[in-house]
């Protein structure tokens, strides 16, 4: 069954460590999120996009594919499935669809435009028991179409949607979705202590996982980052395997056009990649 992501992040911030969130696009990257997690006894958080949620055929058929895999494949971990980067509309369709957490991001409104329309979805999560994550400042690069400046988030502003009682709380600290720049000069830790400061025991998200080097999650871990969003590094794992077959010619040769044996050496890098996450985070065996 789907769970909010309240007490597993609660949890990973009392434990400090940080429960993966990692998006999925089809059947292949959710099969193998969803079984490496409880290979590793690890929390898991689905993330879906707008559009790859209708890349997928809508947020019911994600529903459906989810809660069958939990069912068919013995899932017994902690597993929340999460509308990423939504905005209100988006939200709306995905509570009645039937996601476990949403994530708001109100992000480029004005901030009181923010917490206005924040404010109604901490009500009716809170009615449905949904985790709500609410997001201030702006991740840098763009994701799925999803476009953001990179401002560093103002602590006062945080702490603003932090008390209107949301589960978690995207602050933007200088962190990029996509390929970190060679110039990138690194996560803004004094915004992430000040934030910390303001929002106490709020569980942070750490957008744009894909390529932050070790000590830097670990150090936003030990400031109050419960949640680690990765995408970008799960396509890319998989789109090297996937050439790296089709390169070495073994598409051509048996029935290795099957697309069950196109698709495995992709779907094995999503697990590497997965487990390799999990691991820095310190989620395995937090289940
Ligand atoms: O919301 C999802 C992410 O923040 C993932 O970012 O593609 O850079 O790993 P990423
Ligand atoms: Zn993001």
């Amino acid at each position: 069954m789907l769970v909010s992501a309240k007490e597993m992040l609660n949890k990973a911030r009392d434990g400090k460590y940080a429960v993966g969130q990692f998006n999925i696009n089809n059947l292949e990257w959710t099969k193998a999120i969803l079984l490496t997690a409880q290979e590793q006894n690890s929390p898991v958080i689905l993330g879906v996009s707008e559009g790859a949620g209708k890349y997928m055929c809508g947020y019911r058929t994600v529903v459906g594919m989810v809660n069958g895999m939990l069912k068919e494949l013995n899932i017994t971990v902690p597993v929340a499935l999460h509308l990423d980067h939504g905005s209100f509309e988006g939200a709306k369709a995905c509570i009645n669809a039937g996601f476990s957490s949403i994530m708001f991001d109100g992000s480029h409104y004005p901030i009181a435009e923010n917490i206005e329309k924040t404010t109604q979805l901490v009500h009716t999560c809170d009615v449905l028991g949904l985790s709500l994550e609410a997001e201030v400042g702006s991740i840098g690069g763009e994701e799925d179409g999803v476009i953001g400046a990179g401002e560093c988030a103002d602590p006062d502003e945080c702490k603003a949607i932090a008390d209107l009682g949301v589960t978690m709380l995207a602050a933007g600290i200088g962190n990029i979705h996509g390929k970190y720049p060679a110039n990138w000069p690194g996560l803004s830790f004094e915004t992430l202590a000040a934030v910390k400061e303001k929002v106490g025991d709020m569980p942070l998200v750490l957008h744009g996982g894909t390529g932050i080097p070790a000590d830097m999650i670990k150090k936003a871990i030990s400031l109050g980052v419960a949640k680690i969003n990765v995408n970008t590094e799960c396509q890319l794992a998989f789109q090297a395997a996937t050439r790296e077959y089709i390169e070495a010619g073994k598409d051509l040769q048996g029935k290795g056009f099957d697309p069950r044996k196109l698709l495995a050496p992709g779907f094995e890098a999503i697990k590497a990649t997965v487990k390799e996450k999990m691991e820095l985070f310190g989620s395995i065996g937090k289940a």
